[in-house]
């Protein structure tokens, strides 16, 4: 009996130790030098007459000055915080100048706005409150969470949306008093519940940091978590979203079963057509982001009903245990069996959920480090990136650890996500577990990611066949942000199970 009770002590402490040396989390960012940088989007979109709101995103000790060089008429840049604002009436392409200066030197950086009627002409960057806070989002989360995006420096690197997810309306029948407000106002507007209780400060406050705000609903006449939802009332609740100040909207499908159908593809498309037509009424930009998790593959359509994301599947997160899996098949296989590369671009973009990363809810209760491997976090960062998806963080963002940091803010990475060409990359080859997927980028150069979707590090190779190059090319490895060498007809690297080495290459002149 003695002799038992020894094997499953020593079991337990081998099994504790094997668990805690699984892979270590290698930071291989490295740190912003205290030189000016401006990183982030190139180009912005505005609509004609829309308040404009953009925060030059910039690393480099502080204090720092901000200019731009022909900015067009309406709008200012307020040297100390970076922040542009004002109202263009005039449509047109302005080509401005970004300079950021502190006391080791100054940046300089060319930065587009195009007045016209397209919005997101970049992926959107943020944060949305969803996978950590579920339903128990409040005012001061919102608060925090904008806090945090400029204290952790995350706004430094281009991200802008403080998104609220679900939860924020009044839920009819809960047993919980904070949600048990009047749904509606006598004008049908909706309500929030007293976790809210003034959304315009709350906006205001989120902008005042230079920061954008985000709201959800749903077509129906509830959220996917039972709350108050827009059906019946989408003018009044398009106006209200407005006169809170919202900047983007993510627009379920839930409950909408109930009253409408989802047979054919006007019936998809039905409650998107009308809230965007409501929007582009608005003197205020609002980005639609679709949620309908891919139904009569959206992605076909969802620039056509106004959407400027859409949703490619499922809840990647919907089964805390199950993240990993949801990454390595909705990551990848829903992108490269359907081609999904060939519809997004500057406008609208295919959205397969949110990073990951970080403290997450375990949906019992409890706030805890996400499931994904450190390889399969560097994998999330490195295939958003290249499919230019939206680099939406829904871990706890007031709880960063440097590790989490170093895989949000590393800027050579960010940059592929945000290149101005908008083409988003696909995969080239498959060779069991190994793929190569490609990016093509404004300069004429391409990201290239080599991905092992094993468990075992293996060799992945990169052709040049298969990515459409000859001759030489200079290859950089973009997490370590350092040239690794010149290669030609092939590169091939070891790549760690259920990770990535993630390149850009560029054509030498023969
Ligand atoms: C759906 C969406 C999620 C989240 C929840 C909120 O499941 O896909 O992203 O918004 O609803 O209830």
């Amino acid at each position: 009996m003695r002799k038992r009770f020894l094997f499953l002590i020593i079991m337990v402490i081998a099994g504790t130790l094997i668990a805690g040396s699984q892979e270590p989390k290698i930071i291989l960012t490295p740190r912003p030098g205290p030189e000016p940088r401006i990183n982030g989007a190139k180009i912005f979109g505005v609509r004609p007459g829309s308040p404009f709101l953009f925060t030059i995103p910039a690393t480099g000790k502080r204090p720092m000055k901000y200019d731009v060089l022909n900015l067009p008429a309406g709008l200012r840049c307020d040297p100390e915080t970076g922040q542009i604002k004002g109202t263009i009436n005039k449509p047109g392409e302005y080509l401005t100048t970004v300079m950021v200066t502190n006391e080791l030197g100054s940046a300089k950086r060319e930065f587009k706005v195009v007045c016209g009627d397209k919005l997101a002409l970049t992926p959107q960057m943020g944060w949305n409150s969803w996978y950590v806070w579920e339903n128990h989002v409040t005012d001061k989360i919102m608060r925090e969470a904008a806090d945090a995006m400029v204290s952790s420096g995350m706004i430094d690197h281009g991200y802008m949306y403080i998104n609220i997810d679900d939860c924020w309306s009044a839920k009819p029948g809960s047993t919980d008093s904070t949600l048990l407000v009047e749904p509606r106002d006598k004008n049908s507007m909706i309500n929030s519940n007293r976790r809210f209780p003034d959304m315009k400060a709350l906006t205001d406050y989120i902008h005042l940091k230079g920061l954008k705000a985000g709201i959800y609903t749903s077509p129906g006449p509830f959220t996917c978590a039972g709350h108050t939802a827009i059906y019946g009332n989408e003018e009044q609740d398009i106006m209200r979203f407005v006169q809170w100040g919202f900047d983007f909207l993510k627009y379920d499908w839930c409950s909408y079963d109930n009253i409408g159908r989802r047979d054919t593809l006007p019936d998809l498309q039905k409650p998107y057509l009308l809230v965007s037509k409501i929007l582009k009424k608005q003197k205020r930009d609002i980005v639609l982001n679709l949620c309908q998790y891919g139904m009569g593959k959206v992605w076909k359509w969802g620039k056509e009903v106004g959407g400027q994301s859409w949703r490619t599947a499922d809840d990647l997160g919907g089964s805390f245990e199950g993240i990993g899996t949801a990454l390595f098949r909705d990551g990848f296989d829903v992108y490269s069996r359907d081609s999904l590369h060939l519809y997004a671009g500057p406008g609208g973009w295919n959205d397969p959920d949110y990073l990951l990363l970080g403290y997450l809810s375990n949906w019992n209760g409890k706030t805890v480090p996400t499931p994904l491997t450190p390889n399969e976090q560097y994998t999330q960062v490195s295939l958003w990136s290249i499919v230019a998806a939206p680099l939406i963080f829904s871990g706890d963002i007031t709880r960063l650890d440097e590790f989490t940091l170093s895989l949000l803010t590393n800027d050579e990475v960010i940059e592929v996500d945000q290149d101005p060409l908008g083409k988003p990359g696909h995969r080239v080859s498959k060779d069991g577990n190994m793929e190569v997927w490609e990016r093509q980028m404004e300069d004429g150069s391409y990201a290239v990611g080599l991905f092992n979707r094993g468990e075992n590090e293996t060799n992945v190779t990169a052709n040049w066949t298969d990515l459409g190059f000859s001759g030489k090319q200079r290859v950089r490895d973009l997490w370590r942000q350092k040239d690794i060498g010149e290669f030609k007809d092939n590169f091939i690297v070891m790549v760690p199970g259920h990770g990535v080495v993630m390149t850009r290459m560029w054509a030498l002149a023969e």
